[in-house]
């Protein structure tokens, strides 16, 4: 096995991640929290070109959660204009590499300037084969159940559906991101093991691994240990770090 060639079928197809630990990083360092996240920027951009290169079908990051807006006033506000300024700058390089952007959550309650700016990113970018990157803002996997319900409710008053059409399927199917693949690992850093009303339906079977290291040091060979660990787990045979490594080369 340890020299083999390991198949590209054993990979996850849908990745999750959630984005931690970007504040600690910062204070570790006696920088302002925002410091973190500034710096996480780079830590996406590792995690998606090191996730593309390996043929990952989707990748969805968590980046804003509908509880952070309890977080202080100028916190959110740099946030929210990090949004605006990586929107402007990635997604002609996301587009070059034929990526498809999504942001999935209530993009209602974000300002008309950072609205219009998604619409432009999913819009330039819809037709793109590639991986497909969902960016999870003003998410909540509570409020992802709860729109989904909404729809179903609306069609059973409307005579669309009957009760007895209320399937799993069916709800699956109302929820976000259901045209992908079940997220099959999820990743979270900064130590923290809980979910943090992330995606819930669809995590259903996903396998959860959590490092330690804060969102910020997050770089492609940590994914590449993360996507090792998985497939270890998943499939009831060992790989190697390195066999990981040569799909991202082959
Ligand atoms: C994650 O880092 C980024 C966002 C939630 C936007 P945090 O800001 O949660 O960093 P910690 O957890 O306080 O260290
Ligand atoms: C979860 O992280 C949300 C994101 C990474 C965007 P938080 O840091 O906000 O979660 P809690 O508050 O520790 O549960
Ligand atoms: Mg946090």
């Amino acid at each position: 096995m340890q020299n083999s060639q390991l198949s590209p079928e054993f990979l996850p197809k849908h990745i999750a991640v959630i984005m931690d630990g970007n504040g600690r990083w910062a204070k570790a360092q006696g920088k302002p929290r925002v410091f973190g996240h500034k710096n996480g920027v780079a830590a996406v951009r590792r995690t998606i070109s090191g996730a593309a290169k390996l043929g990952i079908k989707a990748v969805t990051l968590f980046a804003f959660s509908s509880e952070n807006w309890r977080r202080p006033e100028d916190e959110v506000g740099v946030l929210m204009e990090l949004f605006i300024t990586v929107l402007s700058t990635e997604v002609k390089k996301l587009h070059k590499n034929n990526l498809r952007l999504r942001v999935i959550g209530d993009k209602t309650r974000f300002n008309e300037r950072l609205q219009k700016k998604i619409a432009q990113a999913e819009a330039l970018t819809v037709d793109n084969t590639g991986m497909v990157i969902n960016i999870a803002a003003n998410y909540g996997g509570k409020w992802d159940i709860l729109e989904a319900t909404k729809q179903i409710a609306e069609k059973v008053a409307l005579g669309q559906l009957s009760t007895n059409d209320i399937s799993e399927e069916l709800i699956t199917e109302h929820l976000t991101m259901a045209d992908l693949p079940e997220v099959d690992l999820l990743i979270r850093t900064s130590g923290e093991c809980r979910i943090s009303n992330f995606m819930l339906w669809q995590l259903a079977y996903a396998e959860m691994y959590f490092t330690p290291i804060y969102w910020p040091e997050f770089t492609e060979e940590s994914l590449i240990e993360a996507v090792t660990w998985f497939i270890n787990r998943e499939r009831r045979f060992g790989c190697t770090g390195e066999q990981v490594k040569a799909l991202m080369e082959s």
